[in-house]
């Protein structure tokens, strides 16, 4: 296939669309809970090292292949690489990612399914006058009930699809342009009210006080994977979106615009829900369920509570539903590369996404009780080692890819810096990026 001609509309557009992707359950589900269970502003620090020195430059990785190749990316893959003389198969690392968005796209419409339950729940106002067991109570309950559960992944699929499946919408640009400010908006009012409350001192202390006595190898490996994760790097996605940038932008800047609002709203989300959690004398490993039982407390305490709670499943929906296209993109991608129609290749990947997801939905009833690795059930092993461990490989490899194989002179023409920042960015991938993903995998594994 030849290189594409299709573009975003501006620069603007293209940082939007991948604030879009970065932005989504990573930063407000995943996030908080996992900081929770890893005993929290330790934790935080990792994550923010790893976003800056891992995240970023991986980060621009990523997307310069894909500028450089202009096609899928496993045709990127092959095309660089032959160019340079090297194996053909490098494009199977496409695929790889292709398998690691697979998996996390699982579960990922499954958790964004809840969204749309919570954002119905709380229209109808169910949330009013109710305290924390009780919310925690009926959050159980809906987990409990497979057939619920299955139609709001249905739907939230669905949603994703017919978006991917009409080609790279233009419609997004408006829609992320909108959702940003909007979520900044509801987020810093959460923010603001929870100063009001006696949690936020405590959880101020808890995110930002760090204590290492805590910290082991596999807490490395937890915030690495969490900062692939939140920035949606390492699994070609972004490589994707990376063949439709404009021709003149700087690559270091967009990216860097990126991660500020990635990790900005991570931090607000994390102190509005922990200061509900010290204010209600919650446990902060409460586990995935945090921000559910948290948020409908938070919001209930404010003037016109349910409204605004609504607003923000309603944000927080959209705000899924543009990295879910991303995560979708490459599937898509490829398997159009391969000669498929796009409304083909699109209804494909929902179908076998679909089935898989039934996993995820099932782990919190009817599988209840099987733990095939680990002593971890289907949901809690999906949504770990595909992020923890596929995403860091996919990284890795990329970042070979970029800074060791590919044609250098092509690299740095995709970068859009001069020579002094593309030896900057070389070296920080070839001499730091690389060697410390071998060793938390190393470490925090074996
Ligand atoms: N970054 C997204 C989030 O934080 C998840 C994602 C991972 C998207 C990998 C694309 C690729 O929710």
């Amino acid at each position: 296939m030849n290189a594409t001609q299709e573009r975003w509309g501006s620069r603007r557009a293209f940082i939007l669309a991948v604030t879009g992707a970065a932005v989504g359950l990573g930063n407000i589900w995943r996030f908080p809970y996992i900081t929770g269970e890893n005993g929290g502003a330790a934790f935080l620090l990792l994550y923010v090292a790893f976003v800056l020195l891992l995240g970023l430059p991986v980060m621009m990785a990523e997307i310069l292949v894909g500028r450089a190749g202009r096609r899928s990316p496993m045709q990127s893959l092959g095309y660089l690489a032959t160019q340079a003389g090297a194996s053909r198969h490098w494009r199977w690392l496409g695929l790889f990612g292709a398998f690691t968005v697979f998996c996390i796209l699982s579960f990922y419409s499954v958790v964004s399914g809840w969204f749309i339950e919570f954002f119905v729940a709380s229209v109808n106002g169910n949330f009013v006058g109710l305290g924390a067991a009780e919310v925690a109570a009926g959050f159980e309950t809906f987990l409990a009930d497979p057939r619920r559960m299955t139609f709001t992944h249905t739907l939230f699929l669905f949603m994703t699809m017919t978006v991917v499946a009409a080609g790279v919408s233009k419609g997004l640009e408006r829609l992320n342009n909108l959702l940003m400010p909007l979520l900044y908006l509801l987020l810093l009012l959460l923010a603001g009210y929870a100063a009001t409350t006696e949690g936020f001192g405590p959880a101020l202390v808890w995110l930002f006080r760090p204590d290492f006595a805590a910290v082991t190898p596999l807490v490395f490996v937890h915030a690495m994977g969490h900062a692939f994760f939140t920035l949606a790097v390492g699994a070609c996605a972004l490589m994707a979106y990376g063949a439709y940038m404009p021709e003149r932008q700087s690559l270091p800047h967009a990216v860097g615009a990126v991660a500020v609002l990635d990790v900005g709203v991570a931090l607000l989300a994390g102190i509005a829900i922990f200061s509900v959690v010290f204010t209600q004398g919650m446990d902060p490993a409460e586990g995935p369920g945090l921000m559910f039982v948290t948020l409908p407390i938070a919001f209930a305490e404010l003037p016109w509570g349910a409204l605004w709670l609504s607003l923000f499943f309603l944000l927080l929906l959209l705000a899924t539903w543009t990295s879910s296209i991303n995560l979708a993109e490459p599937m898509v991608a490829n398997l159009q590369g391969r000669g498929m129609g796009r409304g083909r290749a699109a209804a494909a990947v929902g179908i076998s996404v679909w089935v898989m997801g039934l996993l995820s939905v099932f782990s919190f009833s009817y599988l209840a009780e099987w733990r095939p690795l680990f002593n971890m059930t289907a949901f809690d092993l999906i949504t770990t080692i595909p992020t923890e461990i596929f995403l860091p490989l996919g990284g890795l490899l990329i970042a070979v890819f970029a800074a060791w194989i590919m044609p250098q002179e092509l690299a740095k023409a995709a970068l859009g810096t001069g020579e002094t920042g593309f030896r900057l960015w070389q070296v920080v991938v070839r001499w730091i990026s690389i060697p410390l993903v071998v060793l938390v995998l190393v470490a925090g594994l074996v």
